[in-house]
């Protein structure tokens, strides 16, 4: 069992928690969560950074004490996280005592060796950075990050003797090329490290701040919140004896975005070599996310409030849009409308149907009958068990470099691949024909399902725990099971759609409720919408008449109202409005067209549960016989809509 410690960066509490610091603590989690599904020991630290001049502003502006703001805004972190759903192992806050001791020892240790001197300082300060900038880093006298004047300070400060692992951190960093990571921002250190490196002010005068850690050699002085802050990865592991500084130091990896790429590649491995701690393993770095194609800031105003979109989106939903969404290491841009798409293409589409389809089938087939022979599997078998073999070390292997958006790309592959084995393989009317083939079809979705269910999980949990449950799995996921062919024959297969319902762009909802304020207007249609068959002869004309003319019970008596479950459903070739569906009258199955190709894709409508006028004289349309009417609602602009139930019926059952 191989141990694996990853950090996230310890978020400061003077802003909420927003999509950004959201981002970092979802792929942190997505990767512990795929190290314990490997088997692995981890332990996966986040946590809140409460000292420094920006706290102290911060607080003074709310007219509360540093420490009642601390304690306020870090609790609006732990939440955050807990109701995504992170699995942080513990969460670390600057102004705890077990943090205060660690960083006093660490400075003491330094005092005593002589890597810590007094000396005088002038330069230009930014105090929303909290530090000096050097005048190669000023912008037009700006702060580079900023943009707001620098402040020029001079003072007496302790320093720590930085400039002396110049010399050791350009030759750690070439020897060790996987240290910072994407290459990029290694390549951006190693430039950086071509200048003279300067020593490193690591004190505040008292006078000028109060909320800090005190110097433990000098009163005066609070520690410098960076340095304080960075001590965070040791402290929470009990430095310099806990159990788990030992197992875990080892093998620590930092996580974080390129805002703070210099602190953690420079400062912190001297800070470290001085201290006569081995250096971290990895740095992993990510870039920006940015909203409306600029920088994502509090003080911008376009912060994009990461629980509010879990809330409305869910949070599998948001996980796996930001996930697939950024390549991990480049800069991407956030808008609703591009997760709406991710989250009806591929979750709604692509998974959601391949689940309801897979579990309809099976359910409808009579269930996970036998593990097929080997002679009995063809190549579109084979296929998919290669596939389904070779997708868990692709993923690891992506995992290992942090490539979420690779790792989930390779898993959608899976999913299409098993979407068109559905087409291919038609296992409705394998059934039909009682054709010994349908067992093989049904064991390769059912193992399919399974593999999807435990791959899944540290991406998209929920939706992925509901896949392992509807084969029965209830218990904790294991790479472990993820061994092909071991699904017993008889494994209870539940059925299970809507694991990720559609969601209307919002684009198309203000045309719904444009068009439908029209309607209201007096002299629309009295009615507005109406529910009426179609298909066979696609939408009948005339709705004034429907709306208004009166039907006896006895003639309405006359049609045939059945409930029909969706067994598949494919575009009729050279149509652009009608689809084919297979359905299920329980006793029967028929064909039925639909005129809808406009507002449904076919994977849309299988597995759920329609209503069809089933005794309707069959016509042919485009060349396809068929044989009922299936029920559909439209207004007179607007989507068309199908009438499915709100409770569930068995197929053939009546409607009156
Ligand atoms: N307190 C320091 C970190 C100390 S670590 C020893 C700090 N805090 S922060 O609250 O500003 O968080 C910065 C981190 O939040 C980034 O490194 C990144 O993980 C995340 N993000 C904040 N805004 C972001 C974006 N717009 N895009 C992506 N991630 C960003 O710096």
């Amino acid at each position: 069992m191989s141990a694996f410690y990853l950090t996230t960066p310890i978020y400061y509490v003077n802003a909420a928690p927003h999509l950004g610091h959201a981002y970092t603590t979802i792929v942190a989690d997505a990767m512990a969560r795929w190290r314990r599904l490997r088997g692995d020991r981890v332990w996966f630290l986040t946590g809140t950074d409460e000292h420094g001049d920006k706290i102290s502003q911060a607080a003074a502006k709310a007219g509360v004490t540093p420490q009642a703001f601390a304690d306020r805004n870090s609790g609006a972190f732990r939440e955050t996280w807990r109701r995504l759903g992170i699995t942080n192992d513990d969460f670390i806050r600057t102004t705890e005592a077990r943090h205060t001791a660690v960083v006093q020892a660490i400075l003491q240790r330094l005092w005593d060796a002589g890597e810590i001197y007094l000396g005088t300082y002038g330069g230009h300060y930014c105090f929303g950075c909290e530090r000096f900038y050097t005048e190669k880093e000023i912008v037009g006298g700006n702060c580079p990050d900023h943009r707001t004047p620098l402040t020029w300070i001079e003072e007496e400060n302790y320093f720590f003797r930085m400039s002396k692992y110049q010399g050791w951190l350009i030759e750690h960093v070439e020897r060790h090329p996987d240290m910072i990571r994407p290459e990029r921002y290694r390549n951006e250190i190693l430039g950086f490290l071509r200048d003279p490196l300067q020593d490193l002010s690591i004190s505040r005068p008292r006078r000028r701040l109060e909320w800090g850690i005190p110097l433990p050699f000098d009163d005066h002085y609070v520690t410098y919140v960076w340095f304080d802050a960075l001590i965070n990865y040791v402290s929470a592991l009990d430095w310099p004896d806990g159990e788990k500084f030992r197992t875990f130091w080892p093998v620590a990896q930092h996580l974080i975005a390129k805002d703070i790429l210099k602190p953690h590649a420079i400062y912190w491995p001297c800070m470290l070599k001085a201290a006569g701690l081995d250096v971290y393993r990895h740095l992993n770095v990510h870039g920006y996310w940015n909203v409306g194609g600029g920088k994502m800031s509090k003080s911008i105003g376009n912060v994009v409030e990461a629980l509010a979109l879990a809330d409305t989106y869910g949070n599998d939903a948001f996980r796996y849009f930001v996930m697939r969404e950024m390549t991990f290491g480049l800069d991407a841009d956030f808008t609703e409308e591009a997760l709406v798409g991710r989250l009806n293409a591929e979750l709604a589409n692509d998974l959601g149907n391949l689940v309801s389809r897979a579990t309809t089938l099976i359910v409808n087939g009579g269930g996970l009958r036998r593990v097929p022979a080997e002679d009995e599997l063809g190549e579109p078998e084979r296929t998919i068990r290669s596939r389904g073999t070779t997708v868990v070390p692709d993923v690891d292997a992506d995992m290992a470099e942090f490539a979420f958006q690779r790792a989930l790309g390779r898993i959608w592959e899976l999913v299409r691949l098993l979407n068109g084995y559905v087409d291919l393989t038609k296992p409705w009317e394998l059934a039909k024909r009682q054709d010994r083939r349908l067992d093989v079809t049904l064991y390769t979705l059912g193992e399919s399902l399974r593999f999807l269910g435990v791959v899944l999980a540290p991406f998209i949990p929920a939706a992925a725990a509901k896949i392992r449950a509807a084969l029965g799995d209830t218990g904790q996921p294991s790479l472990g099971a993820a061994t092909w062919g071991t699904l017993p024959a008889g494994t209870p297969v539940q059925k299970l759609s809507g694991l990720f319902p559609r969601v209307e762009d919002a684009k198309t909802s203000a045309r719904r409720e444009a068009a439908s304020a029209r309607r209201s207007a007096p002299a629309a249609h009295p009615t507005g919408a109406s529910a009426h068959p179609t298909g066979a002869s696609a939408h009948p004309t005339g709705h004034e008449a429907e709306a208004t003319g009166r039907v006896s019970k006895d003639e309405f008596a006359r049609l045939d109202l059945r409930v029909a479950e969706v067994l598949a459903a494919e575009a009729v070739p050279k149509s652009r409005k009608l689809l084919r569906l297979t359905v299920s009258l329980g006793t029967e199955q028929r064909t039925v067209v639909a005129g809808i190709a406009g507002d449904y894709a076919p994977a849309d409508l299988v597995g759920k549960k329609v209503v069809i006028v089933a005794n309707l004289e069959p016509v042919t349309l485009m060349g396809v016989e068929s044989r009922g009417m299936i029920l559909v609602g439209s207004a007179s602009e607007g989507r068309l809509a199908v009438l499915t139930l709100d409770r569930d019926l068995p197929p053939g059952a009546r409607v009156t």
